[in-house]
């Protein structure tokens, strides 16, 4: 089945196509075992490049016919290339007819079925699955499409734009003919047939036009649509708001389909999602699913213009339209917050979550650049440096050229490149074009590094204060370590927010020598752009306390030698919240690591214990925050700050402190239990939710202080609010305090929920979850998720469910997957070969689990090279995994 053409695709081989295909008219006669598919097209010779033969991607297809003009024509097959030599010099019209499998496609990209419909994934390469086609982002086409299919089956017919006609045919059939008036790279073309149900909505937006917007889901979840299709409202009026961008179709509409790859897909006018990312009500969804799909649906529509009007040149470019699609997405987030410490709370996760995933892919095998230069799959590079890396360099063109600056950068991006395929370098340009003379435009070649430097830069800051001189003078160095293929980086554009705080406290007035005076700004923006630059502040009344990279106003690694007494001052003063939060974390990253490091048992200091009791006794902090401040940091984060990492000393340390913090603060705990309850209707706003996280947490430190001796009441009273919870957030957080604590009463409680949610999938998968991701305990949460293998309700050909029991276990709980015993790693070495005869995409995201085996001590670094090696030995491997588990072993 495979054909072992795993090649090396380079960005610097990049060149234009031979031909345009300028429409295409599709024909689906849609049969699950067999669909017959016509493609009509007009191609033209690119005027601009040398004359080749015509070379069509198609995968997994069956061609039936090639005519061009109406008469056959010969035509080559080689690997995945339909090779045509004698084409005319003028326009001509190429007729192609073939079939393809949909219910075969366990790959679930290309036209697949699910549920028993018909859906799409087309991105990146989905397309050659469907027929044969240039499948590159760069020939955009006008797309006219027409769906035939059992009418009782099928009911739904959707496809992009403008539905043109519906008629009835014989034998129980019926037709549907679209057309989207937007030319479209093939990657953004859609098709669903389907037995849905739709909520609509009819808006009039600022510009005074109407619109019709739809969410198509199966029958039954139509009343879990309303929070999407309310976040889609939001969406849109704020994109107008914000980017002057408005929806620019008169019918938009989503879809959910249970089996999927990602989380969702901006097709042009026809989004598909994940139902993981679009059902939500109180009783099947937690606050942060709520959130989760808030920014989702948002973010899919916002690739409407960033994305679909302008979209990728080629796909070295993706975070062109991702890295800018989700910087929009967090800043829609924050504007919905509302409230300045709801937005710090946003940013406060979008950070922690940059933190545990991009910092450990930038260190491991597969570092690559914002833009990378290479690759097997593209697949395997929708990532967190592509994502969220690239959010965090589109935060840095705003934070260089200020909020108005960065909006009249993207009105420059969209007047000079509408209806264009273009590069990350075309979107630096318009943001520097359009504010000359600010700090990005003077220093626009240092900033592009961004793009083609992998890496997280660290950066050291440190401090002189002069007190005759009454100066401080703040030197930062930078340097970024070696990457697979890149040794010697050059220094990066490093914005620094930064205040000074006087010990007691307050902030400074930030004056630089040789400015005048008369500057009275408490906070201000420093741009490094060498190796090492200093600062030098006048009128320092004494030694000050500084607060650096203030809002992490840059992805790098800080270095400020700060010591607990600095640190302590930041987390009780510092104005800017997310200071406030990382100092928190500094403190309690300090007592792990020190413990891990001199491997003496973690004893919590009463400085520390007193600090963190402030926080949550604070009358002022919201609840959401403190929550924040007092869950520990990461796993993944800690072990990303040592050298050699044991993910069980890692672990001992986290399950230390833990349990320290739950004994002595018991009071405390029971206190903000009791005191943050929240008692009005169900709503997922910040200030809900924010109690909700504080009682969670808190509920979590009663019950495993509980099982370790203290008072007993707890499990029982978390048992009784699983029973009686209103909304699927209490009762998540009760049943994960007893899983995670191992409870005695946890398997009865987790037998009840399975019972009372049987019929609710994705409510399973949290069930799944809960325990895949269970703090591990003497080997317990291993062998229950071997256990849970066979269990009736798991399936590996369902992406979220495999996700949901496998990914939890070998990518979001280290203890449970690390083994002394390697158990661990030969699991996860059956599980990407089961996976990947099945969906190589979900395969190769489960691969990537090793990308930093280096890092690991012995026993865990042999072991996990042998499990590397034993799934690199398989002759029929994807490219997918196959580039994983070669760029590992390297
Ligand atoms: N463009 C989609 C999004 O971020 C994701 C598509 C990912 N596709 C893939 N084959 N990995 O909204
Ligand atoms: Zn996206």
């Amino acid at each position: 089945m495979r054909e072992g053409t795993a090649t090396l695709i380079r960005r610097e081989d990049y060149v234009a196509p031979v031909f345009w295909i300028r429409t295409v008219d599709l024909c689906f006669d849609l049969e699950p075992a067999k669909t017959l598919v016509t493609s009509k097209m007009r191609l033209e010779r690119n005027a601009g490049v040398p004359h080749g033969p015509l070379r069509l991607h198609g995968e997994e297809l069956n061609l039936l016919r090639v005519l061009i003009d109406g008469e056959s024509v010969s035509f080559r097959q080689e690997g995945h290339e339909l090779i045509i030599d004698n084409v005319p010099d003028a326009d001509f019209n190429l007729e192609i007819r073939n079939t393809c499998a949909p219910e075969k496609n366990t790959a679930l990209s290309g036209l697949y079925t699910s549920g028993g419909g018909f859906f799409t994934q087309c991105e990146a390469e989905g397309f050659r699955r469907i027929t044969y086609f240039l499948d590159r982002p760069d020939v955009m086409a006008v797309y006219t499409v027409t769906l035939r299919a059992d009418k009782a089956r099928y009911p739904m017919l959707l496809s992009n734009g403008n539905l043109l006609e519906t008629a009835t045919l014989d034998n129980g059939r019926h037709l549907a003919k679209w057309h989207d008036p937007f030319p479209k790279p093939s990657y953004l073309f859609a098709l669903v047939a389907a037995d849905l149900v739709a909520r609509e909505q009819r808006i009039r937006t600022r510009a005074g036009k109407d619109h019709l917007l739809q969410v198509y889901v199966r029958r039954g979840d139509l009343e879990k649509t309303e929070h999407a299709m309310n976040s889609l409202i939001a969406s849109v009026v704020w994109d107008e708001a914000r980017f002057k961008l408005p929806l620019d179709l008169e019918r938009f509409m989503v879809v959910g389909v249970s089996d999927f790859n990602m989380g969702a897909m901006e097709n042009k006018g026809l989004n598909i999602f994940n139902t993981a990312a679009l059902l939500a009500s109180p009783a099947i969804s937690t606050d942060a699913d709520f959130h989760r799909i808030e920014s989702i649906v948002a973010h899919e529509y916002f690739h409407n213009w960033t994305g679909n009007r302008v979209t990728c040149r080629d796909w070295f470019q993706l975070s062109l339209k991702e890295g800018l699609t989700v910087f929009r997405d967090q800043e829609f987030s924050q504007d919905m917050a509302a409230t300045p410490s709801a937005r710090a709370v946003c940013r406060i996760q979008d950070v922690r979550a940059l933190r545990a995933m991009q910092f450990p892919e930038d260190a491991g095998s597969m570092a690559h650049a914002v833009r990378p230069d290479q690759y097997v799959e593209i697949n395997n590079f929708y990532t967190a440096t592509v994502y969220n890396k690239g959010a965090e360099v589109v935060r840095m063109y705003q934070t260089l050229v200020g909020r108005e600056g960065f909006a009249k950068g993207m009105s420059l991006y969209f007047e000079r490149h509408d209806g264009q395929a273009v590069t990350c370098d075309d979107f630096a340009q318009a943001i520097a074009d359009a504010n000359p003379g600010s700090p990005l435009s003077t220093r626009l070649d240092t900033f592009r590094r961004w793009y083609s430097q992998a890496g997280t830069p660290r950066l050291q800051a440190r401090g002189a204060y002069d007190a005759d001189a009454r100066t401080y003078t703040l030197t930062l160095s930078q340097a970024n370590p070696a990457t697979p293929g890149q040794d010697g980086k050059q220094p990066q554009v490093i914005p620094v927010a930064l205040g000074l705080l006087s010990r007691e406290g307050r902030p400074l007035p930030l004056t630089l020598q040789g400015e005048d005076g008369g500057t009275v700004a408490t906070e201000r923006v420093l741009v490094l752009d060498q190796a090492e630059q200093s600062f030098v502040f006048v009128d320092v009344a004494g030694e000050p306390v500084p607060s650096l990279l203030r809002g992490f106003s840059a992805p790098v690694v800080l270095d400020d030698g700060l010591g607990d007494a600095e640190l302590l001052v930041l987390l009780k003063h510092d104005s800017d919240a997310f200071n406030r939060w990382e100092a928190s974390q500094r403190l309690a990253l300090a007592r792990i690591l020190g413990a891990v490091r001199s491997g003496e048992p973690l004893t919590l200091d009463a400085a520390y214990l007193d600090a963190m009791r402030a926080v949550l006794r604070h009358a002022d902090l919201d609840p959401a925050f403190k929550a924040l401040a007092l869950q520990l940091p990461d796993e993944a984060y800690i072990a990303e700050q040592l050298t050699e990492v044991d993910p069980q000393a890692v672990h001992a340390a986290v399950a230390a402190a833990q349990e320290q913090l739950a004994t002595a603060l018991q009071a405390d705990w029971a206190w903000a239990f009791e005191t943050h309850q929240v008692s009005a209707g169900y709503s997922p706003d910040p200030v809900q939710s924010g109690k909700r996280a504080l009682v969670n947490l808190s509920l979590a430190m009663l019950v495993l202080n509980a099982t370790r001796g203290g008072d007993g009441v707890w499990p029982g009273r978390a048992y009784q609010r699983i029973k009686d919870a209103t909304n699927m957030t209490d009762r998540l957080g009760a049943l994960s305090a007893l899983v995670n604590a191992h409870a005695e009463l946890a398997d009865s409680a987790l037998a009840r929920f399975h019972a009372q949610f049987k019929g609710e999938a994705l409510v399973i998968d949290k069930w799944f979850a809960m325990q895949g991701r269970a703090a591990e305990q003497d080997g317990k949460t291993f062998a229950r998720v071997k256990q849970l293998m066979k269990h009736a309700d798991f399936t590996l050909k369902n992406p979220n469910r495999a996700r949901s029991l496998i990914f939890s276990l070998c990518m979001f709980n280290p203890a449970a997957f690390h083994r002394a015993d390697a158990a661990g790693y030969v699991f996860w070495a059956e599980q990407v070969l089961a996976l990947d005869a099945i969906n190589p995409q979900v395969a190769g995201r489960l691969a990537r689990v090793m990308d930093r085996w280096t890092a690991l001590a012995e026993p865990y670094r042999g072991a996990a090279r042998e499990a590397i090696v034993r799934v690199a030995a398989k002759p029929d491997l994807s490219n997918d995994v196959r580039e994983i588990v070669e760029r590992a072993l390297a």
